[in-house]
């Protein structure tokens, strides 16, 4: 929370007029905490405590003044973009200064006649009926307390058929706990072996192998949604689903599990989705060796698109000490535009953007993405006290980074032209990499044999 301390100048033109007239929570402040706060902050989701009520608000007001200056509620890394994007829970300046200017004036409830009604919450699955309903064979204990947990469980599925996935909603049994999940197909079969037999359920890790299929990250208490029309992330046949969870442990022991509603697109899309990562592979061909006290290590990468495309979503991933994360596209016009602006990367709120609109992106247009990590020991998500050099890696200690652009070639007939040129990208990359540095050689042989990622039953082994 340290951008607590973020400078008054927040407070715009619009704050000036807000806190001149009286406001109230009937009339201006329940319309945004009931659309802004309420769908985590209520019975039965992720946060803490209900905001659902003036007296659940009022009793909380100095501090969410607080937590809404710093920006640190609602949670949203993404600073405003080139881009609108979907569900945006970020607070607009107005908003914000609506919220302080309450606050100050001593949180009048305001008329009632004027009062907001909570918006109704249907029960059961808010997508409607799931195609396919799996869900954790065995619970997961959350102890009361201790450090946050990150857990990857596999959910053996086994289709028969490829299949495509246009959404998947959650219901965790104990959300209270569950902070965050991400979604992944694992085709090679491999990572059930790491999740049987009679141990604790699930294995510890933050990142999959090579291979794994991202489907998507969901943030508790937040509302599922499908993907636009026409789009659908492929879920090969015999796959299994794998899900990474994060959890808060409550002060109350808690048994998870988890209920995973799939919906599946009607038939194959007509334009396969793809996705482009700066850096590359998460940073694998980079030469990663984050100086211990190096406050701002910086990898950078571009890509230029040889065919036109259409994106549709966003996201960001590094460990805990990733710093900022930013991608741009520059038209061949010359115009740039900010795709994704993260300025305080947090890895407890991983969050993919879906945008509100298709992205088109002509042939030409470049892409640079930019991941900076701070290795310093002013740096409290550190988790090496003091701070050591950190190396590229899939345990918690290592790091990783980029950010990744998903899109669908706005021409079929021009997919492979895209994936040819992704190819001998990965190929280049790989070469500069050994040509630097012929040791990483090796490294990438055991990484691809498998032999760097070992699982076993119940744990992943500790390469510390
Ligand atoms: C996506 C879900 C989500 C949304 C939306 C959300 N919160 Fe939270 N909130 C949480 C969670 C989870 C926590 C527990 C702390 C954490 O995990 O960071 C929390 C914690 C808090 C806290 C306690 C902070 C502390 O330091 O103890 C306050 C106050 C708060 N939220 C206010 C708000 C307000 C006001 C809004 C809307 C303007 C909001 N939250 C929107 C999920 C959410």
């Amino acid at each position: 929370m340290k951008s607590l301390l973020a400078p008054a100048i927040l407070l715009s033109a619009a704050a000036l007029s807000a806190s001149a007239a009286t406001v109230t929570f009937n009339e201006q402040i329940a319309p945004i905490v009931y659309a802004k706060c309420a769908g985590c902050h209520r019975a039965g989701e992720s946060a803490p405590f209900a905001l659902t009520s003036y007296q659940d608000v009022k009793k909380r007001g100095a501090l969410i003044a607080a937590v809404t200056q710093s920006r640190y509620m609602p949670p949203w890394h993404a600073a405003p973009a080139s881009v609108n994007y979907r569900d945006e829970r970020r607070l607009s300046d107005t908003q914000l200064a609506l919220l302080q200017a309450w606050v100050k004036q001593g949180m009048p409830e305001g008329d009632p006649a004027k009062a907001t009604p909570l918006p109704a919450y249907p029960a059961g699955w808010q997508l409607g009926q799931p195609d396919l309903i799996v869900s954790f064979p065995r619970a997961y204990r959350v102890p009361a307390d201790g450090p946050d947990i990150y857990r990857d469980f596999v959910i053996p599925v086994g289709l028969a058929e490829d299949q495509w996935i246009r959404a998947i909603e959650v219901r965790p049994s104990a959300p209270k706990t569950v902070h965050h999940m991400l979604y992944y197909a694992d085709v090679s079969g491999t990572l059930r072996k790491a999740d049987q037999g009679e141990g604790t359920p699930g294995f510890a890790g933050l990142s999959l192998p090579r291979g794994t299929l991202s489907l998507g990250v969901w943030a508790g208490g937040t509302q599922p949604h499908f993907l636009p029309e026409g789009v659908a992330r492929p879920f090969p046949k015999g796959s299994d689903l794998v899900i990474q969870e994060h959890f808060h442990p409550t002060g109350k022991e808690e048994m998870e599990k988890t209920v995973v509603g799939i919906y599946f697109a009607k038939q194959a899309p007509e334009r396969r989705m793809l996705s482009i990562q700066l850096p590359n592979e998460f940073g694998l061909f980079s030469g990663l060796r984050i100086p211990a006290g190096d406050k701002s290590y910086t990898k950078r990468d571009s890509f230029t698109l040889p065919v036109d495309v259409d994106a549709f979503a966003v996201s960001a991933h590094a460990h805990y000490i990733g710093k900022s994360m930013k991608l741009t596209a520059t038209l061949p016009t010359g115009e740039t535009k900010v795709v994704l602006n993260i300025p305080n990367w947090d890895f407890a709120w991983q969050d993919g953007y879906q945008f509100s609109e298709m992205l088109a992106l002509p042939k030409g247009t470049r892409l640079d993405g930019e991941v900076v990590w701070d290795n310093s020991a002013t740096n409290p998500h550190n988790p090496s006290t003091p701070p050591v050099l950190v190396k590229w890696g899939e345990q918690s200690r290592d790091e990783m980074g980029s950010v990744t652009l998903e899109l669908l070639p706005h021409l079929q007939t021009e997919r492979k032209l895209l994936t040819d040129a992704l190819n001998a990208r990965a190929r280049n990359d790989q070469k500069a990499a050994i040509d630097r540095d012929p040791a990483f050689g090796d490294f990438l042989e055991d990484l691809f044999s498998g032999k760097t990622a070992v699982f076993q039953a119940g744990e992943r082994k500790s390469q510390q």
